[in-house]
């Protein structure tokens, strides 16, 4: 196992649509393996492939980050089947790093995959489980959490990250 570079804000793998994937092999197993290595360490409660540069519809969530094996799930090709309610609360991203914004998301939904062993499962998730997985499915689509926030707040943000970025390379 191996803890991968996780991509920030900026690099354009993080705005693109992933492709599904094919066929569950050994290599789509063991990214998966070193996905859940990076987001313990990371830490965080989930990681999409795309954040570490494979364009590819795969993700990893955790809300024990690693506490509970039962908490772990590891989804291929997942897509929100359901979903009801809308929640506010606060959300971050690996990706964007020291950004914590308030958003909107649904309350409950249900997501539907592959396991690794190629069987199909339908998860029903609420709340922060529920928030997990919608903010996983963003990311490959494309999409960030701070693409949803207003025009506004979101270019208020890029700034602040584009300062941040500058401070570290100087
Ligand atoms: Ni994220």
């Amino acid at each position: 196992m191996a803890v991968l570079k996780i991509l920030k804000v900026g690099h354009p793998l993080l705005g693109q649509k992933a492709r599904p994937v094919e066929n569950i092999n050994q290599e789509i197993v063991d990214l998966a393996r070193d996905m859940v290595e990076t987001m313990y360490r990371a830490p965080g409660v989930g990681l999409a492939a795309p954040q570490v540069n494979q364009g590819i519809r795969l993700i990893t969530v955790d809300l024990s980050v690693g506490e509970n094996k039962d908490e772990l799930f590891i989804l291929v090709n997942p897509e929100i089947v359901e979903e009801s309610g809308k929640i506010t609360a606060e959300e971050g991203c690996l990706s964007v790093p020291g950004i914590y914004e308030k958003l909107e998301r649904p309350e409950r939904v249900v997501v539907k995959g592959y396991d690794l062993n190629g069987r199909e499962i339908a998860i029903e998730a609420r709340d922060l489980l529920a928030r997990a997985f919608a903010h996983e499915i963003d990311h490959l689509e494309g999409k960030l959490f701070i693409d949803r926030l207003s025009p506004l707040k979101k270019s208020l943000i890029k700034n602040r990250i584009k300062k941040e970025q500058e401070k570290v390379s100087t």
